[in-house]
């Protein structure tokens, strides 16, 4: 990749930071400066084969240049099973190797604004609320961090984000609570009107939206980011869709999704996220029952079943008919 299209960056740091996770600083030959950034922003790094994978960066200091003036930019990678090579690739690099990274971009932004922030992050969701925690302790706003995972040897970042938030963090560990975090409590005892930042294993983000659907909280007020793709899930079957620009008709395996399967087949329909969460892939349905899988639709919208997210959600009837 041209420098022109990215960035090209040398790894200059290495650290484990828990068996599963890994940070890596990575710079420019001769730190000359690079893109600043907001907490929440991730990078693209490339994958040998083209293909590239999202990581958050992370800030743990309250000095502002390390984000308006970066001269280096870290990231966590937890090693993940089963994996398609993203994080096999990254946990092989070794201070020295280069990679090429697309420029930081932010879907998960931290709103400004004087009210007091409830910041969650389960396992390695904890790379982009770091940064937002950095950025609330540096302008004095109010804040708690929860953070959860199995136990405190799994907490990657655990002694910076100790010292960064001091008695701003709680931390949840399931093996000394002997149990999972009760997200649903943590939603009943808050009283104000604080937005929720929340990045962690999907379990974790749907736990949290159902607390704030049970809890009747106004939209927009729970902010979430998913780092994964649904997963196929047992109970999956095949199923037809067909194209009704076209009338060409498509199996679409349990293992595959409608998007993955029209790509393959030479076509190119609008994408981004590929997790359910941004919005581009959606299509009309015209006939059959979609099953949705998706972050975009309402409840209402999802029970009308007239438009669906190609790129995760299936289909509850054999056969569905999409505007494609
Ligand atoms: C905006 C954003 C920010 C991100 N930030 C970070 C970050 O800071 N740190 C980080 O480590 N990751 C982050 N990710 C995730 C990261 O981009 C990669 O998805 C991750 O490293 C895994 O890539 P992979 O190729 O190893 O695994 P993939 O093949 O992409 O699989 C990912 C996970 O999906 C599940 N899965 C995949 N296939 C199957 C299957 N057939 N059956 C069951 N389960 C399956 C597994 O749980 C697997 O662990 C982020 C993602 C996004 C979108
Ligand atoms: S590609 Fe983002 S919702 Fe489908």
């Amino acid at each position: 990749m041209a420098e022109s299209d990215g960035l090209l960056l040398t790894v200059t740091e290495v650290c484990a930071e828990t068996p599963l996770v890994r940070a890596f600083t990575l710079a420019r030959p001769h730190r000359e400066p690079l893109p600043s950034w907001q907490p929440g922003a991730h990078i693209r790094v490339q994958l040998p084969g083209g293909d590239d994978r999202s990581y958050s960066l992370i800030n743990a200091s309250t000095d502002s240049r390390a984000t308006t003036r970066p001269t280096t930019y870290r990231i966590g990678v937890r090693l993940e099973d089963p994996s398609r090579g993203g994080s096999r690739f990254m946990h092989a690099l070794e201070v020295g190797d280069q990679v090429s990274v697309l420029a930081p971009s932010n879907n998960f932004p931290l709103e400004p604004g004087p009210q007091p922030v409830v910041l969650l992050a389960g396992g390695i969701g904890i790379t982009p609320i770091v940064s937002m925690a950095a950025v609330l302790a540096a302008e004095g706003r109010p804040y708690r961090l929860h953070y959860a995972g199995r136990a405190r040897g799994d907490l990657a970042f655990i002694k910076e984000i100790e010292q960064l938030c001091g008695e701003h963090l709680a931390l949840h560990t399931d093996d000394t609570a002997g149990r999972v975090f009760d997200i649903a409590g943590l939603f009943a005892s808050l009283t104000a009107d604080e937005p929720i930042y929340c990045c962690g294993p999907r379990a974790m983000i749907d736990a949290a939206i159902a607390a704030a659907k049970a809890y009747g909280w106004t939209e927009g007020r729970l902010r979430f980011e998913l780092f994964t793709a649904a997963t196929p899930q047992s109970e999956d079957q095949p199923f037809e869709v067909v194209l009704n620009s076209t009338g060409e008709s498509f199996l679409i395996p349990p293992d595959k999704t409608i998007l993955d399967v029209v790509i393959e087949a030479g076509k190119d329909p609008l994408h981004d996220c590929k997790r359910g969460d941004c919005g581009i892939c959606q299509v009309r349905v015209l006939e059959g029952v979609p099953d949705h899988r998706d972050y975009i639709l309402t409840d209402a919208e999802k029970a009308e079943g007239k438009k669906m997210q190609i790129c995760v959600s299936r289909s509850k009837t054999p056969r569905l008919v999409i505007d494609l």
